[in-house]
């Protein structure tokens, strides 16, 4: 599992990202740059990494959040161990996909809007069209897409957790 950097101090901030802040920093288009550059050091983008780049590159940090928000690859949130993804787009959801939700959800014993089971070895979430709608209903369980997914599949996946 990624580590949580959510509480990174500037000083710990990696290297590796202060040296990408450096490359980047004068170019042109170099925002998207520096957000995949840490998106893949730390799987996800950490709000005090974001909050590091806006002063280093003299960016507002609202104009970091508008890319990382439009684009749909970038996350503000740490993966977990299993990361589930399950598509609602229109196919998808006509096909069922809410009852795979429901069934993760139960498994995973996931309240409201949670995301993460209580060890956090799974995380859930509801994505929109990934383009394999010929398949639906369609989940990805850690990157790997499956198509035409039954509430019983599910179990493949996932055991019951109690916690
Ligand atoms: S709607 Fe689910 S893949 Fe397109």
């Amino acid at each position: 599992m990624s580590e949580d950097v959510s509480l990174l101090t500037e000083e710990a901030i990696a290297d590796e990202i202060k040296a990408l802040v450096e490359k980047w920093k004068d170019s042109e288009g170099n925002l998207i740059m520096i957000c995949h550059g840490i998106q893949k050091h730390y799987g996800y983008v950490p709000r005090n990494v974001a909050k590091y780049v806006s002063e280093q590159i003299n960016i507002p940090l609202a104009r970091i959040y508008e890319i990382l928000t439009f684009y749909n690859y970038f996350t503000m949130e740490p993966p977990a161990e299993n990361n589930i993804a399950v598509c609602m787009g229109t196919a998808c959801y006509l096909k069922g996909g809410g009852q795979l939700v429901e069934e993760i959800k139960r498994k995973l014993n996931l309240k409201g809007d949670q995301k993460y089971s209580a060890d956090r070895k799974y995380k859930l979430e509801e994505v929109r069209c990934i383009g394999c709608c010929g398949l639906a209903p369609v989940i990805t369980f850690n990157g790997d897409v499956s198509g035409r997914v039954v509430v019983d599949d599910i179990s493949k996946f996932i055991e019951d957790k109690k916690d």
